[in-house]
């Protein structure tokens, strides 16, 4: 990796706190493609990460890798220090697509509860009580009671995705991955989810690593990013990683980095090598009002 990419070592991390999660050189071969190449980053308690990459970049990938759904071809992966797990507790996850049939009989604190272990086990009295009161508890901290009797199929978008952050939240998980809970959101529930991520992550102490497109919308809650492009990642503050030296050599070409109000847009520089197409980068690789998609 270039020496323009910040490297993101212990010394960046708050303190002396343990990372949550510690990726290191992961490269990453799909059907014989490399997808990802010397992934590394980490991740402390209480601090909020964006994965920002365009289509295809490799972000839902990364996180089947960090769940272990999927072997890396090279690098290392921890969890709280451990070797990552399939199936493992300190991970809360909320994929990328999930469909909620209206039809199903399921109401918003069911599908909360089922992220607890052991639910249906047949446990004492007592247990139930307590699992009662932990789910009533993640229904208040995502602000989700008003609905929680409601069939999940016939909520709205913000509405699922604050039940299935709940879920992901309801086993006390140290680490918190969301595969792009901000799409198919309008501009008002969008706002709601990021506040409650940042209160998430700054209450409850533990790590967030949300993917995007853009990074603009988390840009009040965010404290570092994990930039993809061409399968390498470039991670730290934004200010260490939104500059235009360090996305030019992620990118391979040169890019410009404009502050526009509270916007950042990625824009390619009118080099008149670059094919039409390429000389408009949207705002973090997503894409920006009038200007075109840039696909690297
Ligand atoms: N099982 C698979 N077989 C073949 N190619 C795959 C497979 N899974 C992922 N890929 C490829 O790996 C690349 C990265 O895909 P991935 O889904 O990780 O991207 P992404 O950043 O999550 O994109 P999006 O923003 O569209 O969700 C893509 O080119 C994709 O086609
Ligand atoms: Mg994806």
């Amino acid at each position: 990796m270039s020496a323009l990419v910040p490297s993101d070592g212990a010394a960046t991390l708050d303190g002396e706190a343990p990372a949550t999660l510690e990726v290191s050189g992961v490269t990453v071969s799909v059907s014989g493609r490399e997808v990802l190449r010397d992934v590394s980053f980490r991740l402390a308690p209480g601090q909020l990460t964006a994965l920002i990459g365009s289509n295809g970049a490799g972000k839902t990938t990364l996180f089947r890798v960090i769940l272990g759904l999927q072997a890396p071809t090279a690098g290392t992966i921890l969890v709280d220090g451990h070797p990552r797990a399939r199936r493992n507790p300190m991970i809360g996850y909320v994929p990328q697509r999930v469909f909620l049939d209206p039809d199903m009989p399921l109401r918003a604190r069911d599908v909360v509860s089922l992220g607890l272990d052991g639910h249906r086990l047949g446990l004492g009295l007592r247990r139930h009580a307590d699992q009662r009161r932990r789910v009533e508890e993640m229904l208040g901290a995502v602000d989700a009671l008003r609905f929680a009797d409601s069939r999940v199929g016939n909520l709205s978008g913000g509405e699922q995705q604050r039940v299935l952050i709940a879920h992901a939240l309801v086993s006390r998980p140290r680490l918190l991955i969301l595969d792009e809970p901000l799409a198919n959101l309008d501009l008002r529930a969008e706002r709601e989810v990021v506040d409650l991520l940042g209160r998430i992550t700054r209450d409850q102490g533990i790590s967030v690593l949300i993917s995007a497109h853009d990074m603009n919308p988390l840009l009040p809650v965010m404290h570092r990013l994990v930039y993809l492009a061409r399968g390498r990642a470039a991670t730290g503050t934004v200010e260490e990683v939104v500059r235009p030296e360090v996305l030019s050599d992620l990118y391979g070409q040169h890019v410009d980095v404009l502050r526009v109000h509270d916007r950042i847009l990625v824009v390619a520089g009118a080099d008149e090598r670059l094919p039409a197409g390429l000389r408009h980068a949207g705002s973090a690789a997503g894409a920006a009002p009038h200007t075109e998609r840039w696909e690297p």
